[in-house]
């Protein structure tokens, strides 16, 4: 099992929602929070997290560490990081494993990695360094992706397990994003979870995409579909009861069509582990 116990079921905590969730409580088991959102020490929108933040239990969930880039890291960045999560205390701190740029430029686009010795040695010993600032160990999270490099030479699976094991991180696996690059690279979504050791993993992500035929676009703006839910009681069943939340980007709806999803998302999850008890059991 991973080392923090599961939160449950939650939501990313979005601007439109702010009002609802202190004004009503929801019941939603905890948040997470888009660390860049809330750098600037001060202001409204960190005035919003802390009041939240008094009633839920919070993870911080960031973009902007390119922990695969080639330049060094962004030591400001990670200062601003360390003292954001001083202030919320969050059950754990997640980034992507990606880059998001060159040259100094930020390109906001979560890019995917060669797949190489080289690239693994180089990711494994900045996640070890990120670990040390921090004083503690953050969860690097797969991305979708439309595009792969020639010179890969382990598929993306072995590359995360490996970056995990050997800079001994966790694991955030997002189940659309291996649905949405399964499509897209043609691979199978099971080989990849059958891949992933069990006690790395300490949340999961889902969304929704868009379908344009042949490749999928990984876009946060529609509900979880059906091969993506199918996916999720697949990864329960191998990883159990593991912190979920369902991630919504654009089109974003009222809170209570959220907290439906949520729902269905409990509904897949408790029956995945009814399933996986009687295949113990039998
Ligand atoms: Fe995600």
């Amino acid at each position: 099992m991973p080392p923090h116990p599961s939160l449950g079921f939650g939501l990313g905590l979005r601007v439109d929602h702010y009002e609802t969730i202190l004004h009503d409580l929801p019941a939603v088991d905890w948040f997470e929070a888009l660390t860049e959102n809330y750098l600037v020490p001060g202001g409204k929108p960190l005035y919003h997290l802390m009041r939240i933040r008094e009633h839920y239990p919070m993870v911080m969930h960031g973009v902007s560490l390119s922990i695969g880039s080639a330049e060094p890291l962004n030591r400001a960045y990670l200062d601003e990081l360390k003292a954001l999560a001083q202030r919320i205390e969050p059950a754990w701190i997640s980034d992507h494993l990606c880059w998001t740029g060159v040259g100094g430029k930020n390109l906001h686009d979560l890019l995917p990695l060669p797949y190489t010795d080289e690239a693994l040695k180089h990711v494994v010993a900045r996640v070890r360094t990120v670990q040390d600032i921090l004083g503690r160990r953050i969860l690097l999270e797969n991305v979708s992706s439309y595009v792969s490099f020639c010179d890969s030479r382990m598929t993306e699976w072995d590359f995360l397990r490996t970056v995990a094991e050997e800079a001994d991180c966790l694991i955030l696996l997002d189940v659309n994003n291996i649905y949405v690059s399964s499509i897209n690279h043609e691979f199978d979504p099971h080989e990849y979870l059958a891949a992933i050791p069990i006690e790395r993993v300490q949340q999961m992500h889902l969304a929704g995409h868009q379908n344009h035929g042949d490749y999928l676009i990984d876009t946060h703006d529609h509900p979880v579909p059906d091969p993506v839910w199918a996916l999720y009681a697949a990864a329960v069943r191998r990883f159990g009861p593991v912190s979920t939340m369902i991630e919504r980007d654009a089109n974003i709806p009222p809170l209570g069509e959220l907290q439906l999803e949520l729902a269905a998302a409990r509904r897949v999850a408790a029956s995945a582990l009814i399933d996986t008890r009687w295949q113990r059991a039998g």
